[in-house]
């Protein structure tokens, strides 16, 4: 049995004091962490206070990025130690922003996500197709080397531990979510990719969400696909009523 995923990803939105009064909102909720790991991916300035706040509680507080070095002359980068250091758990590597904006490449990636798990954070990895690639009818084999690329290296064990997110580029922010069978088709590849390079126990075993305009009301739908197994959430991750209706619904 693989444990649902809610991750908020709250992308360079929130000041420190909006962060503790989302806090605030959702410290009070009962969360089965039986059930469902909920995790919030914060802007580094918040994450101090974040980390702080829910130490203890059922919500683990994660970076939406990290150098791949632990240390050096990077300026203005956050390596995975600090991060670790903090007391941060989850990272979010490749996000489709990220490749876009910071030129971010299937190579970086890679890095990024073996020096996030030699540091014991676990990474959620971003792939996903843009509205050409799928309308070309590419979008399982560009999610499927991405997926490759992403994982180059890793031992069993550490796939296991890895989080991928598929997340269509042309379904972020805009209010297009995947149908529940076509995001759940897409998740099916990248398990089957899973299986051919790193085989049945690590495929079986390794959490692949869905984002791009998850909400309330698109949540339970998604989650009754096989492989489809939590969501990483931008808009609706915002506000605490709806972040906790979706970590409700998984759970
Ligand atoms: O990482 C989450 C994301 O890119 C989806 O954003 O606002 O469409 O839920 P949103």
């Amino acid at each position: 049995m693989r444990k649902p995923v809610i991750a908020g990803n709250w992308k360079m939105f929130k000041t420190v004091g909006e962060a503790n009064s989302f806090w605030e909102a959702v410290s009070g909720a009962t969360v089965d962490t039986e059930k469902v790991e909920a995790v919030i991916c914060a802007p580094y300035l918040q994450l101090p206070s974040l980390v702080q706040s829910a130490s203890g509680s059922a919500f683990h507080i994660g970076a939406q990025n990290m150098h791949e070095e632990q240390e050096g002359a990077f300026t203005g980068e956050i390596s995975g130690a600090m991060l670790k250091d903090l007391g941060v758990t989850h990272v979010i590597i490749g996000h489709s922003e990220r490749r876009q904006y910071f030129n971010e490449t299937d190579d970086s990636v890679n890095a990024k996500t073996k020096a996030a798990l030699e540091q014991g954070l676990t990474p959620i990895v971003c792939v996903g197709e843009s509205l050409e690639q799928r309308e070309a009818g590419d979008t399982e084999t560009i999610v499927s080397n991405q997926v490759a690329a992403a994982f180059e290296g890793l031992t069993e064990e550490q796939v296991e531990k890895t989080i991928v997110a598929y997340e269509p580029i042309w379904a972020i922010g805009t209010g297009k979510t995947a149908t529940a069978d076509d995001a759940n088709q897409v998740c099916q590849a990248i398990r089957e990719t899973l299986l051919d390079l790193h085989g049945e126990e690590a495929a079986n075993a390794t959490r692949i969400l869905y984002g791009g305009s998850v909400k309330p009301a698109n949540i339970d739908e998604l989650l009754t696909k096989e492989d489809i197994d939590g969501a990483l959430v931008g808009g609706a991750s915002l506000e605490a009523e709806s972040y906790l209706q979706l970590v409700e619904a998984a759970q």
